[in-house]
Parts: C-alpha cells; sequence; structure tokens
C-alpha cells in the first residue's frame, strides 16, 4: 500500500504528478515513435518541436514579447553567476548588486571577476532574515541585480525595486509563481528543478538589447549569442529536463496559468503562516514583509522551550513529520529548524497536512 508522500524539498522538489507520469511513459516510448525520448537524437523532428513548443509555453505563461531571446542551458543557475556578468558587464563598468542570501552573494562574487561591484545593499549582519529595500543605485551602473526569492531563508521581493536602467534577476526559486512585468527585466534567469522541471535545465530569458555591449572575447558555449542563433541546439541541450518542462509547464496552463497560481500560492502560503503566527511553539524567522510565499521557514520558539531541550524537540517533530508523510522538512543549516518548500506542485492539501501536524505537535509539546 502506497501512503501518501508530500514532498517539501527546496529543490530537487515536488512535481506535478501529470508531468512525472508523461515523462515516465515519455522514456520509454516518446509520443507514439516507438523509441524513448532518453534515446532520441536532439535534431530529430520530434524533439526540435518540443523544444520550440516549450519555448513558446513559456513565453505564454510568462508574457514575454518578442523583444526577448529564451534560451535553455546546462550548468544550472549557478553558471549563470558568471555568464551574465560575462556577456553584459564590460570590465571598465560597474553593476550593482543587492546582498539577501547566500546565492545573491555568491553572484556577485562571480561578477567581480568581470568588472566593478557595487554591492548596494545587505542584510547578511541579520542572517538574511530581510530583504533590505532602500538603497541608492550607483550612477552609470549597468544594471540592478536581485535574487528574488531566497530560498534559504524564506524572504522575497514582494515589490520589484525600480532600477535606474535594467534589472537582472535570480529566479530560481519563484519563477511562474506569480505575475510581474516583465519589461523592467534585461535579464532573467532560473535553475529549473524548483518550478519548473528536475534538475539539467537552466532557462535564460535576454532582452535583446543588452547583449554585444563588452568588448572581451567570450568563449563560444559561454555566449548567450551563441545559444541563441542555434536555438539551444548549439551542442546537445538537456533534452529530457526541457521535455519535463514542457509537461509542467503545460499543466500550469492547464490549471489556469500563473495567475491562477498566484492566488494558489498565496493561499497556501497564507495557511501555513497563519498557523505559525497563531502558534505558541513556533516562530517565523523571517521579517513578516519580506516573507516568502515558496519557502517558509520556522524555528522552535525559544521562549516556549528550555534551550537544551531544542535539538531533541526539532528531531522528534520531523520523526513525527516524517511518520506522517511530510518529508523534507529540516531547515538549512545556516537558519536552523524547518523549511517548507511549498513551490507550485505542492498540493494545498500538503500544506493542511502540515499545519495539522503543527498544531498536533503543539498540543503534545505544550498541553
Ligand atoms: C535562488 C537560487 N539561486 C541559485 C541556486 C543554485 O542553483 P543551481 O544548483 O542550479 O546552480 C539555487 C539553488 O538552490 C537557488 O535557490
Amino acid at each position: 500500500m502506497n501512503k501518501v508522500v508530500y514532498n517539501f524539498s527546496a529543490g530537487p522538489s515536488v512535481l506535478p504528478k501529470q508531468a512525472t507520469r508523461e515523462a515516465a511513459d515519455a522514456i520509454i516510448n516518446y509520443a507514439g515513435t516507438g523509441i524513448g525520448i532518453l534515446e532520441m537524437s536532439h535534431r530529430s523532428k520530434p524533439i526540435e518541436s518540443m523544444v520550440a513548443e516549450t519555448d513558446s509555453l513559456l513565453r505564454e505563461l510568462m508574457q514575454i514579447p518578442d523583444n526577448y531571446d529564451i534560451v535553455f542551458l546546462g550548468g544550472g543557475a549557478s553558471l549563470q553567476f558568471c555568464m551574465v556578468p560575462m556577456n553584459i558587464l564590460d570590465s571598465s563598468a560597474s553593476a550593482d548588486y543587492t546582498d539577501t542570501g547566500v546565492w545573491a552573494s555568491k553572484a556577485l562574487k562571480e561578477a567581480k571577476q568581470f568588472g566593478t561591484v557595487n554591492v548596494v545593499s545587505s542584510s547578511k549582519q541579520d542572517v538574511y532574515s530581510h530583504i533590505p529595500k532602500t538603497f541608492e543605485q550607483t550612477p552609470g551602473a549597468t544594471y540592478l541585480h536581485i535574487t528574488s526569492n531566497n530560498t534559504i531563508y524564506g524572504t522575497q521581493w514582494k515589490k520589484f525595486p525600480k532600477a535606474n536602467t535594467y534589472l537582472v534577476a535570480d529566479m530560481s526559486s519563484d519563477i511562474l509563481s506569480r505575475k510581474f512585468d516583465i519589461s523592467d527585466f534585461g535579464l532573467i534567469y532560473a535553475g529549473a528543478q524548483k518550478n519548473m522541471s528536475c534538475a539539467g535545465v537552466t532557462v535564460a530569458i535576454i532582452r535583446k538589447d543588452i547583449l554585444g555591449k563588452v568588448n572581451r572575447t567570450i568563449p563560444t558555449m559561454l555566449n548567450y549569442k551563441t545559444h541563441i542563433e542555434e536555438k539551444s541546439m548549439f551542442n546537445t541541450p538537456p533534452v529530457f529536463p526541457i521535455f519535463v518542462m514542457n509537461r509542467t509547464l503545460s499543466w500550469l496552463k492547464q490549471i489556469g496559468g500563473v495567475d491562477a497560481m498566484e492566488a494558489l500560492n498565496n493561499k497556501k502560503s497564507g495557511l501555513l503562516y497563519e498557523a505559525i503566527d497563531s502558534s505558541k511553539l513556533f516562530r517565523g524567522p523571517a521579517a513578516v514583509e519580506d516573507r516568502s510565499a515558496m519557502n517558509v521557514t520556522f524555528v522552535l520558539n525559544k521562549e516556549a522551550v528550555a534551550a537544551d531541550k531544542v535539538e531533541a524537540l526539532e528531531k522528534e517533530f520531523l520523526a513525527s513529520c516524517k511518520e506522517n508523510g511530510l518529508e523534507q522538512l529540516k531547515g538549512h543549516r545556516s537558519v536552523g529548524g524547518f523549511r517548507a518548500s511549498i513551490y507550485n506542485a505542492m498540493p494545498i492539501e500538503g500544506v493542511e497536512a502540515l499545519v495539522k501536524e503543527l498544531q498536533a505537535f503543539e498540543k503534545k509539546v505544550l498541553g
């Protein structure tokens, strides 16, 4: 008998059941061809049209206009930390970076190899528990970089800052979770393994006019133009992760697109934050106005639990969650406690089950 399991992993993470079933079928026999998708040439007609369709689905769902190109790349979001400045930050120029977490600080560290980096704001001294929203932009900076959702700390830019020039964003952990106006952005990149697909593909969405302005020689494979000109087929692209993305986007379209998704995400995160706020045993470390709708962090309330009991109680809570089919809730080591990643594909039933678990555990501990 299969018990129901809800996977709260921060990434790779839960995918829509429908998409994983279609992906499983495609491994054996892709679209009635008699050949499994893992065994097919990326230059075959069915795969070329699948990749083109994935581009159109993403365009439609995110309302990406024609003056942007989309590329499907390998190397993870981490490769984009250097690929972005290599392609758009000239060595004589500067870029503004906001430091809202470990991923943001990794991005700015890489950028320093290509030009001048101005760290215009940082919440590092507060363990990144909030997003500093007032800061000065540097006159003449090429772009302003943000990490739209900070996966580890459970914080999220609720309203994007207005860049003097254009925004560059790492949207790895909240792409397709809410609507926004893409025209403020010059470049968006996102590893797929949270809201779009399995690990192995990274999406970059690039406004056409920002390329071709740096004076350095860019290695062919690291040049966005290479992949744009070859429609992500310069070399063998990660076909299977692109297919899982195709199926995930198709599912998202079926359930009503990003608008419907955003409403559901607000409902799911609202339920969980309400449970945390009304609890005496748990509390949320992230600043209320910056709370993420994707990664909900919570810890044991030190006012309710003696310091020497915290570790044992944390273990007990995680064990009880596991027993009840609620998996992968341990918080990142830099924040501690717990983290429930409730990406697009997490059904509301999973959140409701977690709320029940929080309440039952509190009753057991505090009476
Ligand atoms: C916001 C953010 N950026 C970047 C990364 C790194 O992604 P990758 O492992 O695809 O390089 C992660 C991974 O969790 C992330 O959450």
